[in-house]
């Protein structure tokens, strides 16, 4: 074997778990909705599937397999007309339900073809533009989830960081669930002594819960904007509530982390944190921070500390992917069961996607394409 296994294949824990992908069947964050402009598109993948995003000029958004039905260009490369995408090479002109709806050339006497190609639904919440990859007819099952802190009138101060990370969407998870490496993080220290307390699933089994005892929030700038006094910041409940993960630090600190596994090795992740704004103080002082105030107040703790810290776990997890796949066969040697359930988890939902799907759908660099019923027809899930 010259490379790691595929899900097939794959022997233990870590081998499985790091060829698993997620479930299609949830929505997927892509891009900032700021980020994408009317009139610009967004090549993105799921999974190894491309998809291109576009926001026509009247601000709709859509969402479809990023290839052209007529000779397989990328249709990301292509040119925004009205709430249309059309294709950059002959022109042909694609709806967001991902028919063709005008050819810019001489059909040579024939009836125009009906051509399409397979669409997402797609949708905006959280100032994120989501994708649903898996069945459309599922789209309403799960919705993306409800941060009710965040609507309002006086929505919770948040903090919003996205990488794209060359490591398979696991590790990450693995990576926040486990607060053993505070090692890795001892300049910033936005955790210390670390003590896991509850690690189980959830009474659905649609997740993992974990708690530490850990003192959070301690960093040399943080710290003085914390207000101790109300906010309890001596344990953590984390919960892996597939395939997202959130957190609460007391009530008054807590996270999102959203996950685009693009492909086996890579992975763009959204971290959305928010803070409860009358648990954040004027350092010195028990006074609050004015709420106007807490926007630039985010914006300097994500430069000076929530970044650089998120950039050595970003580090971290690039090195254990490069070493996964020199070393896949090694033994692998994981001491904290919590990161062991949420291994579990990811296998087994993925197992069951397979179980339901028939195969792994997902196409490898270099794979031909599969004789299927021609182009120009929705590829089922
Ligand atoms: S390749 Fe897209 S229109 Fe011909
Ligand atoms: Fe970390």
């Amino acid at each position: 074997m010259t490379g790691p296994p595929d899900f097939a294949q794959a022997r233990g824990r870590r081998q499985k778990v790091l060829a698993a992908g997620l479930d299609p069947g949830h929505w997927y964050p892509v891009e900032y909705e700021r980020a994408l402009r009317p009139g610009t598109t967004l090549a993105t993948s799921f999974w190894n599937r491309p998809i291109v995003v576009w926001r026509g000029h009247d601000g709709s958004l859509h969402a479809l397999e990023d290839r052209c039905a007529h000779r397989q260009l990328r249709l990301s490369a292509g040119v925004v007309d009205g709430c249309h995408l059309t294709c950059e090479y002959h022109g042909w002109t694609y709806r967001g339900d991902g028919r063709v709806v005008h050819y810019a050339h001489d059909l040579f006497g024939r009836a125009e073809p009906e051509v399409r190609v397979r669409g997402y639904p797609v949708t905006v919440r959280h100032g994120l533009i989501w994708v649903f990859p898996g069945d459309p007819a599922r789209a309403g099952e799960r919705p993306v989830p409800d941060i009710p802190e965040l609507t309002g009138p006086r929505p919770w101060p948040r903090m919003d960081i996205s990488y794209v990370w060359r490591a398979h969407h696991s590790l990450i998870i693995d990576n926040t669930s486990d607060f053993t490496h505070a090692y890795l993080h001892r300049k910033y220290r936005p955790f210390w002594d670390a003590r896991l307390t509850r690690h189980r699933p959830t009474p659905d089994r649609e997740g993992v819960e974990i708690s530490y005892d850990a003192f959070i929030g301690g960093g040399r700038f943080v710290r003085h904007f914390v207000n101790r006094e109300r906010a309890d910041t001596t344990s953590i409940d984390i919960t892996y509530h597939y395939p997202y993960q959130c957190s609460d630090t007391g009530g008054y600190i807590k996270h999102w982390l959203f996950l685009l596994p693009m492909d086996r090795r890579t992975t763009r992740v959204f971290f959305l944190f928010y803070f409860k704004a009358d648990g954040i103080r004027i350092p010195g002082t028990a006074l609050t921070v004015p709420y106007r105030l807490t926007a630039p107040l985010m914006r300097a703790v994500s430069a000076l500390t929530a970044r650089p810290t998120l950039s050595q776990d970003g580090a971290a997890v690039e090195g254990e992917q490069r070493g996964y796949e020199r070393h896949f066969a090694a033994p692998a040697v994981e001491l904290n069961p919590a990161v062991r359930l949420c291994q579990d988890l990811t296998i087994r939902k993925w197992g069951e996607h397979l179980a339901r799907n028939g195969t792994d759908a997902r196409p490898r660099p270099g794979d031909r394409p599969r004789p299927g019923p021609g182009p120009g027809t929705p590829q089922s899930p």
